[in-house]
């Protein structure tokens, strides 16, 4: 057994690094974005307002709201290639593969916005992330259920925009519930940062070699991916929908605490919260409004949901290792509710996530003292040897 290589601890790298953007009690179960707890932002701010606080520190004035807002509207549309660009793939590809070659194709249609040491691209790129990555979330989806693209609506808000781009048909205008459309806003919302979860920490990594911001974000896409971080929304209710009924949840609570079987219960659990996810919570209303607007408040996933919850809460296993509802636990049930197939609910955390990752990424860029990324390892393997012709192995 070689000698195992003594860790440095003084060396630094983007594995670990100081930020003024999102904050996160474990234990208390809190959530700030610029110190602003999320549940007052949740209630009372919105979407853009937020984009403009996670990427300049500061809540907007009405002049600087207007004047974000008209900056991100304009650059709703993509590329008109880019419509060939999702015609390259098989109709029934994920949602989330589409938007990984596309959003990193990117850099390819937008080369005025990739050198990472000019200030103005720098900025141009970010707006045309945040404005551009609903419009490519929805074509993803219009492409993968063979309706037409629909091209952005600049008189809608940014939520509108998205329901409309995913729901309306050229034969039928699609009415914009502005109910629907505020639940939409509050998940974008609630979505938007998370400090250095595995996907922005991916994003800052790419970001450290000097990898254009299109690449960075296609990067962060890829590690949402993961079912254990942001796929987690679509696998919790494909479990929700198999267990189905109340009467099934203790066969699913019993696998769950079987160290044997690898199956956890999605939508629980998290690396920092310890206590409740905040986000949890504020989700938790809205799905309430939401399939009460929608007249389907005894949607029986929702109980299942509710009652899964419930038992988990009261269960040694559960409690003892502080394993609590998180972000994901329901999201997924407003999404289904809204009309999205569980596919487009990682696009949608994805699209929410795009502000968090360009913030983070911006704060990465411009700290004079960040090194390329290289986090150290602990070598535990063989020792050194010779090597070994095959005639005598
Ligand atoms: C997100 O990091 C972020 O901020 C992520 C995120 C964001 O906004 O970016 O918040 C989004 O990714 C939320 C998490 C979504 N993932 C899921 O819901 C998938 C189900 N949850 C897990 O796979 C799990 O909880 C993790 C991956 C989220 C965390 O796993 P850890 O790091 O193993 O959690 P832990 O160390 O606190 O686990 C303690 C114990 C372990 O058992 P022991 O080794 O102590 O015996 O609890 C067990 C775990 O095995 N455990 C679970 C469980 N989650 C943890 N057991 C059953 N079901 C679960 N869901």
């Amino acid at each position: 057994q070689a000698d195992v290589f003594t860790y440095d601890p003084g060396f630094t790298s983007t594995a670990s690094c100081d930020s003024t953007i999102t904050y996160i009690d474990g234990d208390k179960g809190e959530l700030w974005y610029r110190g602003y707890p999320i549940e007052q932002l949740a209630q009372n701010s919105n979407y853009i307002e937020v984009c403009y606080l996670l990427l300049y520190g500061e809540l907007p004035s009405a002049e600087q709201l207007t004047d974000f807002q008209s900056r991100v509207t304009r650059h709703t549309m993509v590329h008109e290639q880019m419509h060939n660009f999702f015609r390259g793939f098989r109709r029934d590809s994920h949602p989330m593969a589409t938007m990984v070659g596309v959003v990193g194709a990117m850099s390819a249609f937008y080369h005025d916005s990739t050198d990472i040491g000019d200030e103005w691209q720098r900025e141009v790129a970010a707006i045309r992330l945040i404005a551009k990555l609903p419009t490519i979330a929805a074509m993803a989806y219009k492409y993968a259920i063979g309706q037409p693209f629909v091209y952005p609506d600049n008189e809608l808000d940014y939520a509108s925009n998205f329901l409309n781009m995913c729901f309306s048909v050229p034969a039928e205008k699609y009415h914009v519930d502005p109910a629907l459309s505020k639940a939409m806003d509050r998940i974008f919302t609630l979505h938007a940062d998370h400090e250095q979860n595995a996907s922005t920490s991916t994003v800052r990594l790419a970001g450290s070699s000097g990898a254009n911001p299109f690449a960075c974000i296609a990067a962060g896409i890829a590690c949402l991916w993961g079912p254990a971080h942001g796929g987690a929304n679509q696998a919790c209710l494909e479990m929700l929908r198999e267990i189905g009924t109340v009467d099934r949840i203790p066969e699913y609570i019993e696998k769950a605490k079987d160290k044997d079987d690898p199956f956890r219960l999605m939508g629980f659990g998290h690396r920092v919260y310890k206590n409740f996810d905040p986000r949890a919570k504020v989700m938790k209303e809205s799905a309430d409004e939401v399939l009460d607007l929608l007249g389907i408040r005894n949607n029986p996933t929702l109980q299942v949901a509710k009652e899964l919850e419930k038992i988990a809460l009261e269960d040694e296993y559960f409690v003892s290792k502080k394993l609590y509802p998180n972000v994901d636990f329901y999201s997924g049930i407003i999404l289904s509710a809204m009309g999205f197939p569980t596919s487009m609910f990682t696009p949608i955390f994805a699209l929410s996530r795009t502000v968090g990752w360009i913030a983070q990424w911006k704060e990465m860029i411009s700290d004079p003292q960040n090194k390329i990324g290289r986090p150290r390892q602990l070598y535990v393997g063989s020792d050194k040897r010779d090597y070994v012709e095959l005639a005598k192995r």
